[in-house]
């Protein structure tokens, strides 16, 4: 048996899968709240996620009879947070996580000094209030006491690693969020750090997302209940663990995931670099592959904004059937999902949300439908791009809360215009972390016989009104522009 650790924004989640995908146990324990003492800045305090990953590696293990039953852990998590400790490993200040931001100036800093085609070059992204070499430079000028005090820089599932073996590692697919990996050749890029004055020794050994780095420690062991000993993978983000955990291994493999932000992920065998820097692109968790992603910042966040404020008594499934009622197009009402900003393709952190085309006649299912629409027209925008840099897609796989109830995956099938395909259990990066560490510990030769014995396709659905969702994308296309030049 695998084990899996996924240490969310919301909460940390532990899964245990034997090696033919079936899930044994799982168990989750929430986080506090993310601490915003300002508009736009959003912080977690390492130490919570290891409280919630002790709870939950517990609870999970306790349906084991032994906990030497594991074989391997693998981790994932929410990716570009910025965990800074001291010589001796001690946390200096709650991590930025990556919906901070605040490093808006940092990245307008970084792009002067480097140059935009400069730093597409080296590190194959451009400078996001996301990525976690900005939140540094942000530590950097606001902050030099705890600055100067820093010795290792990690993301959040790296840090879980930290107090379960003693080890610092990362993944390149991890670090490839953190703007400081030279994507191409899969190491740190310590011209960039150089740059940017951050030390590059700050930084942890890199491995491969199958590649086992560490083993649990005897404090890790005291700790959760795991074997001393037991072998640890490297593993990957969420994004990548996710990934793996659906079979995206080869060029033409999509997946379209609506959890709270959406994403569209592409397998490349290269690195397929745009120009623009509108998508992101990463190594792949599979050695040898890169990928490609879009990313809709307020994707399921829009549905559940349109229920906290409008609807706050009525249940997600009651919402549902209720925008089942309108026609495709919502007799003409649009939804530009932008709530928190926009990543692509317009990366916009002032980007703002609007209904469009509003009548007397709209019902409140009208505007629940559009809602569903406009998230897929936004994550349709993504598609657009990859057959504007020519990355192919021949198959679109459905994943998050978005693929789970029947209007919305009928939806993304009408506006991407293509069948899209269900997955028999979609268990989220959990999965695929514990997939990733069942190929370091020798269960499968390779990731790719992994997901061949782990995840089956259960339906494919196809679009039933793509040329009326043509017509609907063509007008939403119009929107950003039109909000742009209005915004005060
Ligand atoms: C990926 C991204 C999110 C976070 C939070 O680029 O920002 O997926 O990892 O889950």
């Amino acid at each position: 048996m695998l084990l899996g650790i996924d240490v969310g924004t919301g909460g940390t989640r532990a899964v245990i899968i034997s090696d033919d995908g079936s899930v044994v146990s799982s168990a989750s324990a929430e986080h506090p709240g993310i601490q915003s003492d300002h508009f736009g800045w959003a912080e977690q305090n390492p130490a919570d996620w290891w409280i919630a990953a002790q709870r939950a590696i517990q609870e999970a293990l306790a349906a084991l009879e032994s906990p030497d039953a594991l074989h391997a852990v693998g981790l994932t998590g929410q990716m570009h947070g910025c965990v800074m400790l001291d010589a001796a490993g001690a946390v200096l200040r709650p991590a930025l996580i990556w919906c901070d931001q605040r490093t808006q100036p940092e990245c307008d800093w970084l792009t002067a000094t480097v140059g935009f085609e400069r730093l597409i070059e080296l590190v194959g992204n451009p400078a996001l209030p996301n990525f976690t070499l900005t939140k540094l430079l942000w530590v950097k000028r606001h902050e030099p006491e705890i600055f100067a005090r820093i010795a290792h820089v990690l993301c959040p599932k790296d840090y879980i690693r930290y107090r379960l073996t003693g080890e610092f590692a990362m993944d390149v697919q991890e670090a490839s969020g953190t703007l400081l990996l030279d994507v191409k050749r899969r190491q740190w890029s310590t011209e960039l750090a150089e740059l940017a004055g951050i030390p590059v020794r700050w930084l942890p050994p890199l491995f491969e997302s199958p590649e086992i780095c560490s083993r649990i420690s005897s404090e890790g062991a005291a700790a959760t209940g795991l074997s001393l000993g037991l072998p640890v993978a490297a593993g990957a983000g969420d994004q990548g663990a996710g990934a793996i955990g659906m079979g995206i291994l080869s060029p033409g493999s999509v997946s379209a995931t609506i959890g709270t932000s959406g994403v569209v992920f592409a397998a490349t065998d290269e690195p397929v670099k745009d120009p623009r820097g509108r998508l992101h692109t990463f190594c792949h968790a599979a050695p040898d592959l890169w990928h490609v992603m879009g990313v809709t910042n307020g994707a399921g966040l829009s549905l559940r904004f349109f229920r906290d404020t409008f609807a706050p008594s009525t249940s997600y499934d009651d919402l549902l059937a209720e925008a089942a009622t309108v026609p495709p197009g919502c007799d003409g009402l649009m939804w530009a999902p932008y709530l928190f900003g926009e990543r692509t393709p317009h990366l916009d952190a002032e980007a703002r949300a609007a209904f469009v085309g509003v009548t007397a006649t709209h019902t409140r299912a009208h505007f629940l439908r559009a809602v569903l629409e406009g998230v897929a027209m936004s994550l349709r925008d993504s598609l657009t791009l990859f057959a504007d840099l020519n990355v192919p897609v021949t198959s679109i796989r459905l994943g998050g809360g978005g693929a789970r109830g029947r209007l919305w995956r009928q939806i993304q099938a009408d506006v991407y215009g293509r069948p899209v395909q269900m997955l028999a259990a979609e268990e989220g990066g959990a999965f695929g972390a514990a997939l990733l560490a069942g190929t370091g510990a020798g269960v499968w030769p390779r990731i790719q016989a992994a997901c061949a014995d782990a995840v089956h396709v259960a339906e494919t659905i196809e679009p039933f009104h793509a040329a009326a969702m043509d017509e609907v994308y063509r007008r939403y296309r119009r929107i950003y522009p039109a909000l742009h030049e209005i915004r005060g």
